[in-house]
């Protein structure tokens, strides 16, 4: 089990991709803390685990809260130890062209990536500085991030951003023995792509060298990489799960 004895926090992890890296770390021997912006979604997720004899606790929050962030690092403490794994996850999307877009949005989907990432980082940082603990932290970031799409540029701004952060801390906390790395997701089937336009979604699943929509759990594997001491020499990576799209 290669996160036994571990405690792992993911953001927004009562649904998508947080769901799956939730179920696959508790699967690979993590106590896991779901925190999410729907506390009852995340509760009732926790309760699955816990059917399943694995150990979990829930905890609402809004990422761009400092006061809640602090909130729930205290709470994850006590309830399944210090977290040594963070995974950044929580996500809106609010598309639309700069036309169009207002400043409401732009600043939203800033302010729950980016600002939300950096608080939660900040907070999993000292909590395991405090504890005398390594640990690993894992940043979504997005391909969004790195090629940009029109009608995103809240998304790109905040997913590319994201990188620049995970750069950053990854220097920075490299002597404490806390790596930081990012996940650059492609088209994964979730219910963000489902309500995409379907023609869009083909064409862009066309355009994919290994010919399929990449799966939740393609994801989580990435993310347990990242999470495990697999990983041991790699700071301040991206890695690209888009099955070779926009590489
Ligand atoms: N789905 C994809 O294809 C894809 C591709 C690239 C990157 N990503 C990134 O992966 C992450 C997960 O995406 P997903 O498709 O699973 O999204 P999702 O919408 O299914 O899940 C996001 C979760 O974040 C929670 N959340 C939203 N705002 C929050 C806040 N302020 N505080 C706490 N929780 C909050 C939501 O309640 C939800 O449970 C996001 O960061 C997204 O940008 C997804």
């Amino acid at each position: 089990m290669q996160l036994n004895g571990r405690t792992a926090l993911v953001t927004g992890g009562a649904d998508g991709l947080g769901w799956a890296m939730v179920q696959r770390f508790s699967r690979a021997g993590a106590r896991v803390v779901i925190a999410d912006l729907r506390e009852d979604a995340a509760a009732e997720r926790a309760a699955e685990i816990r059917d399943g004899g694995g150990s979990a606790t829930a905890v609402g929050v809004d990422v761009t809260d400092e006061l809640a962030v602090t909130r729930m690092f205290d709470i994850a403490a006590s309830a399944e130890g210090v977290p040594q794994i963070l995974v950044n996850n929580a996500g809106v999307t609010r598309d639309a062209v700069l036309r169009k877009m207002s400043l409401d949005d732009f600043r939203l989907v800033i302010d729950v990536h980016l600002q939300g990432a950096w608080l939660c980082t900040r907070a999993a940082v000292s909590a395991m500085r405090g504890a005398g603990l390594e640990g690993a932290i894992v940043n979504m970031s997005s391909i969004s991030g790195k090629v940009g799409n029109p009608g995103q540029s809240n998304y790109s701004a905040a997913k590319a951003g994201m990188v620049g952060l995970t750069k950053s801390v990854a220097k920075e906390v490299a002597r404490y023995g806390v790596r930081v790395n990012a996940i650059a997701p492609g088209l994964i089937r979730t219910i963000m792509t489902e309500r995409m336009d379907q023609d869009a979604l083909a064409r862009g699943i066309a355009d994919v060298p290994l010919g399929r929509i990449g799966e939740p759990e393609d994801v989580a594997e990435v993310a347990l990489f990242l999470a495990s001491e697999s990983s041991s020499y790699l700071t301040g990576c991206v890695l690209e799960v888009s099955g070779g799209r926009n590489m």
